[in-house]
């Protein structure tokens, strides 16, 4: 188990979970009832898993794919260190992640 940080998109509001490995980020926010859509159940074809990470944070991600990339183009408020929630699967080296929900479109 990890532990890890959600923010909400106006950051007045924190949780802090622990999360088993494994998990991916989008189901690990569902499972804790965070407000993470996730429309296509994490099979890439949606783009509401939308998360965004501080540039520290989103260098300890592991590496985006192409079709990651491309899909994130279409999320609403897209930054530099947004990524896919469904896509990024809970490690050890993910422990003290701080995950930010991004505004709504
Ligand atoms: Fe649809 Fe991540 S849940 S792309």
């Amino acid at each position: 188990m990890v532990t890890l940080t959600f923010v909400s998109s106006d950051g007045k509001e924190s949780r802090t979970v622990k999360a088993p490995i494994g998990i991916s980020l989008m189901k690990l926010a569902h499972f804790e009832g965070i407000d993470v859509e996730g429309a296509c159940g994490g099979n890439l074809a949606c783009s509401t898993c939308h998360m965004i990470f501080s540039e520290a944070d989103f260098a300890r991600l592991p590496q985006m794919g192409t079709d990651e990339d491309d899909l994130l183009d279409l999320a609403p408020n897209v930054t530099a260190t947004s990524r896919l929630g469904c896509q990024i699967t809970v490690s050890p080296e993910l422990d003290g992640l701080t995950i930010h929900l991004p505004p709504a479109p």
